[in-house]
């Protein structure tokens, strides 16, 4: 029998907890969030990450600029906020239209902003295992993997999907918690035969319902970090989760797994950033 890990109910919960922190704190925590372009989407992750700055108490400061924002303009107006000592943390909200060379956007925020755990100095300590901002999507995976009590050590965790916000981090995280982690990406030879050997299989791939249950090993951990639409235009994740459930211990679903938790943690990120500044 299976369980699905309510990541809407954790992210509920955790954010009291933020709220909570944020007041004890006693200072006025500002998070400034920089939308450029009208990508749908992103709209949408703009939208419900402002709405939970005002849940926990923190203060939003909202960009929204042209989908024909210059370069110089979009770096201009992050130098401005790496400057505000009211804004703790930033978030350059990806992707960005494609004239924008967005590294050299995010270049300006400083380490101790970078509430994304994007920069090379956030990504290097989480690699040496020391304390920093860490990746909001993966470090969301962990806190739904320890609300379950579920053990990593020693366990063989695989991570499909190799990027720079969630692939990569997630990887450093498992294999900082004693998983023995294995990396898949779109040229792994024979994917089904690494998920098949997976005690904890994360889906963070970006294609509707690839993982299938043939790939997925009795007893298995799934973790859904997709966020993509079905043939019928449905929001739905990398898994298979109708058929893919059956065969698992404990399952994330789409919506309402990673993708409320991953708001949280930015929260708990723009938290700690303030109270280290
Ligand atoms: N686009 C998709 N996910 C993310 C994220 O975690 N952070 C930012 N900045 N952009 C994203």
């Amino acid at each position: 029998m299976y369980k699905v890990i309510d990541g809407k109910a954790l992210a509920a919960k955790m954010r009291e907890d933020i709220k909570q922190k944020v007041q004890a704190s006693g200072k006025n925590i500002g998070l400034a969030v920089v939308l450029v372009g009208d990508d749908p989407a992103s709209q949408v992750y703009v939208r419900n990450k402002i709405k939970a700055c005002g849940e926990v108490g923190i203060k939003s400061y909202a960009y929204r600029l042209d989908k024909d924002a210059t370069q110089a303009s979009v770096e201009e107006l992050v130098k401005s906020l790496a400057e505000d000592n009211n804004v703790h943390g930033i978030l350059v909200q990806l992707p960005m239209p494609p004239h924008i060379d967005s590294k050299k956007v995010l270049s300006h925020i400083p380490c101790k902003k970078d509430v994304d755990g994007f920069c090379a100095e956030n990504i290097g300590k989480l690699c040496m295992n020391e304390d920093c901002l860490v990746a909001c999507t993966p470090n969301g995976v962990m806190q739904m993997l320890a609300s379950e009590g579920i053990e990593l050590k020693g366990k063989n965790a695989v991570v499909v999907g190799r990027s720079n916000i969630v692939g990569k981090p997630m990887a450093m995280l498992l294999t900082n918690a004693d998983a023995t982690v294995t990396v898949c990406h779109s040229k792994t030879a024979d994917l089904k035969q690494v998920c098949l050997n997976a005690d904890v299989l994360v889906a963070a791939i970006g294609k509707a319902k690839f993982i299938t249950a043939d790939m997925v090993k009795e007893g298995a951990v799934v973790i859904d970090v997709g966020m993509d639409r079905d043939e019928n235009g449905k929001l739905c994740g990398d898994v298979d989760f109708e058929n893919v459930k059956e065969k698992c211990s404990y399952i994330s679903p789409v919506p309402g797994g990673v993708g409320p938790m991953t708001i949280t943690m930015l929260m708990y990120n723009t938290y700690l950033a303030a109270v280290r500044s």
